[in-house]
């Protein structure tokens, strides 16, 4: 063979016909695609279109039934991450790996000192600082992982395959949990890496960040490799409708039919708490027939906010009552009882247990109802009925109501605790970050589902980071900024810009002064 030209594409990474099966369901179809060097792909697909599972058998976790990978021209040894990790792979799984009682520069190093010198050496520190501050990936070395934000598990993360000199990056909806700030961050470090020569795949429900950050899109439609563009010549109209088959529409939102004010905060306040905003004397009225949208950065009191819609917290001050009647014992079960349903942030942490069937999960915390239960047993023939029905009416790719919830997909696990909690018709509804790591298809599903509760008489609160999800639904737009609330402002009102200046914490202009 012929020397390579330096003007040759050097492909670095090389998938040929993988294919993964689980039972029946054939998740990933014979996909073949290159990765070139200094490249970023973006992966885009609809949930349970089979993205984290291809990056699972690139990385060594799942043994493909068929195809190969190469990387630098040698064929990795199937199921084996460490063979990975010596090919100088690294991945930021869509779920963070790291061990929460060690220090940041004990979980980088983990597993590459030495077995008998376990105190860090001066070289390998030296090389954890050279790295963050090159690419721009600041944390405390020292700090214990348990104690960090999500965004710096993440920078943590990145770091520990950098320290292996991986040389092709595979992140996994990095930007799912991220605040738009800390994915902006993000994306220059990626471009940093890149312009050192490492080629990345992304994966990504936000079609906005794939325009901004790929060179080249890949989009996988159950299973198979359905589309391929270069990004410079395609558009967010066109990757949604590779992804789904279909245009998106934006949701259709009629007049608002304000009703009686279902839940009232008055001069609610939470405890101080570690980090995070606790709330200072929030008042807050959410009226039946509106969306309520909560824009903020956060960390500036959402958490606590929520924490006490739910019940999960009490307020240290202030009343809340429901329906026109002061609530004094305020819990979970009192909450739901009142008929508040709440979409949790964390679907992980809070939404499922993930051991525990779909069916057992769809019904949760109502295992007592009426509807589930009988002479006092759960019921387990309309428990299953309904995570049937769930299924079905959220299309949740699932293999059966049997099924570990673990095994789902991000975005279908999200869309049956979507389904848990508007099926009840709540009276009231916190949507904490409804729509996150959903695919566009299912982010307007939601949307019409959450418009459809508002239509029928329901007062919702919309908590969401992403603005423009706030302005297509909400009646009524706040600000919460360090643990107070702005004043509300009717759709229209306040232009994006000056939404951003009330988020970043600015006074608010004198026409809006209360
Ligand atoms: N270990 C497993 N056992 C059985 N089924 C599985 C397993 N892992 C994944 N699946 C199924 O394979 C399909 C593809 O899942 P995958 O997690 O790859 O989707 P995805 O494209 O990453 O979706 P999302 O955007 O929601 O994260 C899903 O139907 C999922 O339920
Ligand atoms: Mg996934």
């Amino acid at each position: 063979m012929s020397p390579k030209a330096s003007t040759e594409v050097e492909t670095v990474l090389r998938l040929t016909d993988i294919t993964k099966r689980f039972g029946p369901l054939t998740a990933n179809d014979a996909i073949s695609f290159e990765l070139a060097r200094g490249e970023v792909i973006a992966l885009l697909g609809e949930n349970g279109a089979g993205k984290t599972t291809l990056m699972n058998i690139l990385f060594g976790h799942y043994v493909a039934d068929e195809g190969t990978v190469e990387a630098f021209g040698e064929l990795l040894p199937p199921g084996d991450p460490r063979a990975a990790l010596d090919a100088r792979i690294g991945m930021v799984h869509q779920h963070f790996t790291l061990a929460d009682n060690m220090t940041v520069e004990e979980n980088i190093t983990l597993g590459t000192q030495g077995l008998f010198s376990p105190k860090l050496d001066h070289t390998a520190r030296k090389r954890i600082v050279d790295l963050s501050t090159n690419f721009g990936l600041s944390v405390n070395p020292r700090a214990t992982v348990a104690s960090l934000s999500v965004g710096e598990r993440q920078r943590v993360e990145i770091l520990k395959a950098l320290y292996r000199d991986a040389r092709i990056l595979i992140l996994d909806e990095p930007t799912a949990v991220l605040t738009p700030a800390e994915a902006d961050a993000l994306f220059r470090t990626l471009k940093l890496l890149v312009q050192n020569g490492l080629s990345i795949i992304f994966i990504s429900h936000k079609l906005h960040e794939v325009m901004a950050v790929s060179d080249r899109v890949l989009v996988l439609r159950a299973g198979r490799l359905s589309g391929e563009r270069k990004t410079a010549e395609t558009n967010r109209q066109e990757l949604a409708a590779l992804m789904v088959g279909q245009e998106i529409a934006p949701p259709q939102v009629a007049p608002p039919r304000p009703g009686a004010p279902l839940l009232v905060f008055d001069k609610v306040s939470t405890a101080r708490r570690g980090t995070g905003a606790f709330l200072d004397r929030v008042s807050l009225t959410l009226t039946g027939g509106e969306i309520t949208g909560l824009a903020g950065v956060s960390g500036n009191g959402q958490a606590a906010l929520a924490a006490v819609m739910s019940g999960v917290e009490a307020p240290s001050g202030g009343t809340i009552s429901v329906g026109g009647q002061t609530v004094s014992d305020w819990s979970p079960r009192t909450a739901l009882a009142s008929g508040i349903a709440r979409i949790p942030e964390d679907r992980h942490a809070v939404g499922s247990i993930g051991d525990m069937s779909v069916t057992e999960n769809v019904i949760g915390e109502r295992y007592r109802s009426e509807r589930f239960s009988k002479r006092g047993l759960l019921d387990w023939k309309a428990a299953r009925d309904f995570a049937e029905q769930l299924i079905h009416d959220y299309d949740v790719k699932c293999p059966s109501p049997d099924a570990r919830i673990r095994l789902l997909s991000g975005g279908n696990m999200q869309k049956l605790i979507l389904g848990r909690a508007l099926d009840p018709d709540p009276i009231v509804i916190l949507a904490n970050q409804p729509t996150r790591g959903l695919d566009v298809g299912a982010v307007s599903y939601v949307h019409n589902r959450l418009l459809a509760a508002r239509d029928r008489g329901a007062a919702i609160l919309l908590i969401s980071e992403d603005l423009e999800e706030i302005l297509a639904l909400s009646d009524r737009i706040l600000v919460i900024s360090k643990g107070k609330l702005s004043t509300p402002s009717s759709r229209g009102e306040r232009s994006v810009r000056e939404l951003g200046e009330l988020m970043a914490g600015h006074a608010e202009a004198a026409s809006h002064a209360a």
